[in-house]
């Protein structure tokens, strides 16, 4: 009874460590974030800051009609991670790799595809790290893909105006630090 009595104590400190840790990550972390990107380059700025900040084993899924900026946004992240390649759209080829830089940029485009064929691409291979070297995946039309990893960050991004776009960044099961990778500041401009 006693050594029960002991343990729940443990339990009890254990409890306020983690909430004090969830609060101090409160304020540095948001949930969801929505910038307005007046132009191109600011699009490709938030992949910049992404790109040099993201650890390896990331997997981004962008949503987005043609022409939202979603390709525009991975050259920025292959800026950013310091590939000196040429970024292309991967449309044709599905998938472009870029393994010169910090750590492997994985782009896909997976517009051609049914979630069927999607599924034959076992692009699980990309996130597990296994049989291919941890990197960045950021994966443009991920609306066709049938099942997701087990954590990632989504990126919305919408035409308002001809060269205004709308960007919402959203992490599932992961943490983004907007303060340590800059998205802060592009926020107040
Ligand atoms: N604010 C903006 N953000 C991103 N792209 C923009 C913006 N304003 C204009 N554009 C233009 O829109 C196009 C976006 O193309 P792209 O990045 O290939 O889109 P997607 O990959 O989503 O089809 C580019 O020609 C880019 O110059
Ligand atoms: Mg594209």
């Amino acid at each position: 009874m006693v050594q029960w009595r002991q343990d729940l104590s443990g339990v009890r400190d254990a409890i306020t460590i983690i909430n004090r840790n969830d609060d101090l990550l409160a304020s540095r972390t948001k949930a969801m974030t929505k910038l307005t990107l007046d132009n191109a380059e600011l699009t490709h700025q938030i992949g910049v800051k992404l790109g040099s900040t993201l650890p390896a084993s990331t997997v981004i899924l962008l949503f987005g009609d043609l022409g939202a900026g979603k390709t525009t946004l991975v050259k920025g992240i292959g800026e950013g991670l310091g590939i000196t390649d040429p970024i292309v759209s991967p449309t044709f080829t599905l998938i472009n790799e870029y393994t010169e830089a910090r750590i492997p940029l994985y782009h896909l485009d997976l517009y051609r595809l049914e979630p069927n064929e999607v599924s034959a691409l076992n692009l699980e291979t990309y996130w597990e790290g296994i049989e291919v070297t941890p990197g960045i995946v950021a994966i443009e039309w991920a609306e066709r893909m049938p099942y997701k990893p087990d954590s990632y960050i989504n990126i919305h991004l919408s035409y308002t105006q001809l060269l205004t776009r709308e960007i919402t960044i959203t992490p599932f099961n992961t943490i983004l630090d907007y303060s340590q990778n800059g998205l802060n500041e592009l926020q107040q401009k």
